[in-house]
């Protein structure tokens, strides 16, 4: 594997920018770009690949972060299931779309990171606790639907938000950075 990607970080202002479609049918060199995208957050999670090209361990990756202000993004993180079996989430998503998603929330209560923010911001975001999220999956090349809930629907609208130029940090109650919202519950 090869280092491909430059981060884009939050000073810059295409960070902000509302990314455009992918045009269909879907031309394989998006697929290819997302597949590297997938490889960039594989590497990174390598203790020694991240070590040697400096890189901060992420589970989840937008395409304005790399660069492309494109509606693209990948999720990958190892998990456990009940009965704890080792289970790989692994999204390389085209133009996901959120089409239904629940009214309970949730929230990581150590708070969200994200590559593209190197200073810390301290409080809570709220997500939807589950969502349903419709794209083309560049791992069948086909369209999907995914049903996300917990942690794997954070990281799903976390990386959605880029997609529309908003970070993590736009969420937080600046003036009450850890207010406990009624029918929320967190991880
Ligand atoms: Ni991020």
């Amino acid at each position: 594997m090869k280092l491909k990607f430059k981060i884009v970080k939050d000073n810059q202002a295409s960070l902000r920018e509302r990314c455009e479609l992918v045009p269909t049918p879907i031309e394989d060199k998006y697929i290819d770009f997302v597949n590297d995208m997938h490889d960039y957050l594989v590497m990174s999670q390598d203790e020694k690949l991240s070590e040697k090209y400096h890189l901060r361990e992420g589970v989840g990756l937008a395409a304005p972060q790399v660069g492309h202000n494109i509606r693209a993004l990948v999720v990958y993180y190892t998990d456990y299931d009940a009965d704890g079996h080792e289970i790989i989430i692994d999204h390389r998503l085209i133009n996901p779309k959120i089409i239904s998603e629940s009214v309970k929330l949730s929230y990581l209560k150590a708070g969200e990171g994200c590559l593209s923010v190197d200073n810390p911001h301290e409080g809570y975001v709220y997500r939807k606790y589950k969502i349903q999220v419709k794209a083309f999956d560049c791992k069948t090349k086909k369209d999907t639907i995914i049903t996300a809930r917990g942690y794997e629907a954070i990281v799903l609208q976390h990386e959605l938000d880029h997609l529309d130029g908003i970070l993590f940090y736009d969420h937080i109650d600046k003036k009450d950075p850890f207010k406990k919202l009624d029918n929320s519950v967190g991880f």
